[in-house]
């Protein structure tokens, strides 16, 4: 790296670093393994800028003295969190869950429950809950308004929450499965490529802050049918996936599903589950 590019950085030697990713760990259960020392260094040290401090050491006692709850660690939160997603992300899995829900209804329906709910854990910038509230709308249709429908987006960085509430988009964002119809029947095009979700669709979901490492918010939820909890566990170790796991598992309704990312698996992390087989994908069983 030549001086002048290092000017824009300050350097993160390798116990800056470790404080710094068992502290992360701590609070978030992310854990940043020694190959993402140029990550963390690259997107705190803006931070530490901004702050007008001079060293990592700097920040880290600074840090030390805060809680978690603090605005500084919501601003690490922003920082290291990677929000990659986009609208029908999955298209295998989309269409499982189109068919389980389908199935669901008519269940519903006859014991006189027409209640559904579903939490999108890690929603980041709100694509996902926003393409499970399509596939409802597609799938109950002008039924709709007879059934309580609860779409819950969480994520632990507020960044990402706020651009989830805002629902304004441009292409990056569509480059999924969605239809040109879907496209024009669910976004109102704004100027310079960009596209609102409708109001039907957004006023169907809500977006709020959780933690996943936090449990005691975790057991707060009740009777939750589907959880989408999709490309978030690549960033925990085991203990925290077990953890995560245990928690969600509690709040589920029996006979609800568990989505993950398709490079994702529970393998060795839970046995509550029943794996499910699909075309193409596969979902978790709470029996
Ligand atoms: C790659 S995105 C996944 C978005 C979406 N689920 C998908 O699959 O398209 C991962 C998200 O997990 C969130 N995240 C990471 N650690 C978290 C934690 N401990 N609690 C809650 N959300 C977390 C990040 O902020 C980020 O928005």
């Amino acid at each position: 790296m030549t001086a002048l590019t290092k000017t824009a950085g300050l350097s993160l030697e390798p116990r800056q670093f470790q404080e710094l990713r068992d502290i992360i760990y701590t609070k978030t259960g992310i854990f940043f393994a020694e190959n993402k020392v140029y990550l963390l260094e690259n997107r705190l040290s803006r931070r530490i800028r901004e702050l007008g401090m001079e060293s990592f050491d700097a920040y880290i006692r600074h840090i030390r003295a805060q809680t978690s709850n603090s605005e500084e660690f919501h601003q690490i939160y922003n920082a290291v969190t990677i929000n990659e997603t986009f609208f029908f992300r999955f298209q295998s899995q989309l269409e499982a869950f189109r068919g389980l829900l389908t199935k669901l209804i008519v269940a519903k329906n006859a014991q006189g429950r027409k209640k559904i709910k579903i939490w999108s854990a890690a929603s980041s910038t709100g694509e996902e809950l926003y393409t499970i509230s399509i596939i409802l709308h597609e799938t109950l249709g002008p039924r709709l308004r007879d059934w309580n429908i609860e779409l819950i987006g969480t994520d632990i960085s507020h960044r990402a929450l706020a651009l989830a509430k805002e629902a304004i988009y441009s292409k990056n964002s569509f480059r999924g499965s969605m239809t040109d119809v879907q496209k024009q029947r669910h976004f109102e095009e704004l100027e310079q490529g960009r596209f609102k979700v409708r109001d039907d669709i957004r006023n169907q979901v809500i977006f709020r802050y959780l933690n996943l490492n936090d449990s005691l918010e975790i057991r707060k939820f009740r009777d939750i049918d589907y959880v989408f909890c999709r490309n978030v566990m690549i960033y925990f170790d085991d203990e925290m996936k077990k953890r995560v796991l245990r928690s969600v598992y509690g709040v589920m309704n029996h006979g609800g599903y568990y989505f993950l990312g398709e490079a994702e698996s529970l393998h060795g992390i839970s046995s509550s589950f029943k794996v499910e087989h699909f075309s193409g994908a596969f979902a978790y069983k709470k029996e």
